[in-house]
């Protein structure tokens, strides 16, 4: 078996660290020997409560339960900024560096909290209450991070939906949860270019009839058009709102919000988290995962309308009443020195991105990274996608000098927090490995039958007991909740990826095992890009499946089958593309479009992905068994023609 090289704590950085690796061990046996007692300890030390829990948790797998701190009431704004106003008002809670590297602001304590309560006051004034929803389709602006907290301060739901998805995507999912206001940006910046925001907008809305209110940042001033029946400036807004907004106290299982996730099958789903568990897990893997300390400068690169922007850019810094850096902007602009540029500016000492930035970065030449000086990064982290160990070495040799731990962390948009993640002060480390659990995770790797795998092995990762952070419901649908994280394995959540346990326990995530893909950390139901493919009259059938792609992690690869009469072209090729865009969104654009005269299918006419996937990948030598096609001869055609060779 491959063995990595592992690099060990620095002696000084176990020092300093909160936790080195005598703590970890007992304090992960103690998370799972007495989780009860470990999670209230937690739960008092790191959150502040209005009224205590009378149970720690709760949970059924079978019926896809899960409870904590149930009878505890706290409100997430309160808990973000108003208990760290007393000691810290006049600290930076958010740098805000634009997308222009002129452009930057540092808001503190005292004017989130001004902001937030105004705004707050502003979602009451156009009638939103506890329980309804929000949505929010913003770029990385300061406004986002209000909107967000505005909401938990009045007990509201939100919904961010990436500013990169279409109408039609933002549509799908304004009309799924209902929600009736909406809050978005004239246009967004990214790379100097502008994104028309509020443009689509106004094209989802047209199918949205319930959203009475539409609230428009002027980020551009760039043209947009009005409809006075229910656009509403945001700076009229506020000018108007009183900062006083006492905060709703909100039960710990009271629903906070709704974030958007594909799956294998189906329309994307509505992950629900809840408030207590949420917080809790948030803040403290902030702390501990990243070694985070008062006063330290994080950076999070992720957009707010992923998970990793809520937990990370927002809620697990701000419940630590810590400093943490929004970027509007994208690594490589104005050029590839930018992610540097800002750790110098902004003294970054924790810096946490995705390994497709990394491999982009990587290959754009050292002297990027070289001409900064970095000397402030103590902490390097990574989500999103296995990283390769070559772009691990990249970054600790190149990027962190060989001073800085990296952090790989695994988790999803259902966990809420992180799961399997190195702490820097107590964990040795092996590039390409998400090391050991969190505290109070218990993974196991189930094999084919759903039996636990002993020792080193390889199987399916699931989760044999709750933690706080988990996903309470797929909104609207709690059925389809159980079916997806609780049915395979009965009595586990199963995640949807594989893993490898080396003879350390630790764990090397081997990609998904479902039809999900990874492109570029973004995640993609395989049946959404059919489904877009198909709406096309000249497609009879489109099979797609993720290949290795040095950058993305993954591409997309489309086989598609033509109607009858039709005649493959570019031209159609790129309708084909225009329309995933339109569908989904420019991340679900294809990468390889392959034609094909016929899919390979079992005799009773199940596409064999398998088959497809290979071929893909350009490993033909390993295609496995083709006698159970029903026409063998299909697969020699797409071998032939196949554009990955
Ligand atoms: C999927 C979850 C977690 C926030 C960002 C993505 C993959 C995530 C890692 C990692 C290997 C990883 C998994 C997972 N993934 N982190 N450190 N190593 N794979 O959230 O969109 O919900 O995607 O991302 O396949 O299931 P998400």
């Amino acid at each position: 078996m491959f063995e990595a090289k592992t690099h060990p704590v620095p002696t000084e950085f176990a020092a300093n660290a909160h936790i080195n690796n005598e703590q970890y061990l007992a304090m992960y046996q103690a998370s799972v020997a007495t989780p009860d007692i470990f999670w209230a300890e937690q739960a008092q030390q790191f959150l502040s409560w209005q009224q205590p829990w009378t149970s720690v948790c709760e949970f059924d797998f079978k019926k896809g339960e899960a409870s904590w701190f149930a009878g505890g009431k706290l409100n997430v704004s309160a808990n973000c900024i108003d208990r760290h106003l007393a000691t810290r008002g006049e600290q930076t809670a958010i740098i805000w560096e634009g997308d222009d590297p002129e452009d930057n602001i540092n808001i503190s304590y005292n004017e989130l909290h001004e902001q937030v309560c105004k705004l707050a006051n502003v979602l009451k004034s156009r009638g939103v209450k506890k329980g309804d929803r929000v949505c929010i389709y913003m770029p990385m602006i300061i406004e986002a991070a209000y909107a967000m907290l505005a909401c938990t301060r009045i007990g509201a739901v939100h919904s961010v939906v990436f500013g990169g998805f279409s109408p039609e995507a933002l549509k799908d999912r304004i009309l799924d949860s209902d929600c009736q206001v909406v809050l978005t940006a004239d246009e967004g910046v990214r790379g100097g270019k502008t994104i028309p925001l509020k443009n689509n907008v106004d094209s989802a809305l047209a199918h949205c009839p319930n959203v009475h209110s539409n609230i428009v940042v002027a980020r551009t001033g760039g043209e947009i058009s009005w409809d006075e029946s229910h656009d509403l400036w945001y700076h009229e807004l506020m000018e108007q709102a009183s900062a006083d907004c006492e905060p709703e106290w909100m039960d710990s299982e009271d629903p906070l919000f709704i974030l958007y996730t594909s799956g294998s099958t189906g329309k994307p789903k509505g992950v629900l988290h809840s408030t207590g568990g949420y917080l809790l897990q948030a803040a403290m893997t902030h702390k501990y995962a990243f070694d985070y300390h008062d006063g330290d400068v994080f950076w999070c690169t992720a957009d707010v309308g992923w998970v990793t922007g809520h937990s990370y850019t927002l809620y697990g810094p701000l419940a630590n009443g810590g400093i943490t850096l929004m970027f509007e902007g994208v690594p490589n602009y104005p050029d590839a020195s930018r992610f540097w540029q800002v750790c110098d500016k902004h003294q970054v000492n924790i810096f946490y991105t995705a390994p497709t930035a990394l491999r982009a970065l990587m290959g754009a030449g050292d002297e990027f990274v070289r001409s900064s000086s970095r000397q402030s990064l103590k902490v390097l982290g990574t989500v999103g996608e296995p990283i390769n160990p070559e772009a691990w070495e990249w970054y600790y040799n190149i990027v962190g000098e060989g001073r800085c731990p990296i952090v790989d962390t695994w988790w999803q948009t259902e966990t809420g927090a992180h799961m399997l993640t190195p702490l820097p002060g107590a964990t040795a480390l092996k590039p390409g490995s998400a090391t050991r659990p969190f505290f109070g995770v218990q993974p196991v790797l189930l094999d084919s039958e759903g039996k636990e795998i002993e020792g080193a092995g390889e199987g399916n990762l699931a989760i044999k007991h709750s933690w706080p952070s988990q996903i309470r419901s797929v909104y609207g649908d709690h059925q389809r909740m159980i079916d997806t994280y609780f049915s395979t394995y009965p009595g586990y959540y199963f995640t949807g990826d594989g893993a490898r346990r080396d003879q350390d326990g630790y764990y090397w995530i081997t990609g998904r095992v479902d039809d999900v893909l990874n492109v570029s950390g973004h995640r993609m139901g395989t049946a959404e890009i059919e489904s877009a493919l198909v709406l096309h009259d000249a497609v009879a059938e489109a099979a797609v499946v993720g290949y290795p792609h040095d950058i993305k992690g993954q591409g997309i690869y489309a086989y598609v089958t033509l109607m009858n009469g039709q005649q493959p072209s570019d031209a159609l090729k790129q309708e084909f593309i225009d329309l995933c865009v339109k569908e989904i969104g420019p991340i679900a654009k294809p990468d390889l479009i392959q034609w094909a005269p016929g899919l390979p299918k079992t005799r009773s006419g199940k596409i064999m992905r398998r088959i497809l996937r290979k071929l893909a990948a350009n490993e033909v030598d390993s295609l496995g068994d083709t006698s159970t096609l029903a026409d063998p001869s299909v697969v020699d055609e797409l071998m032939a023609n196949r554009l990955n060779q």
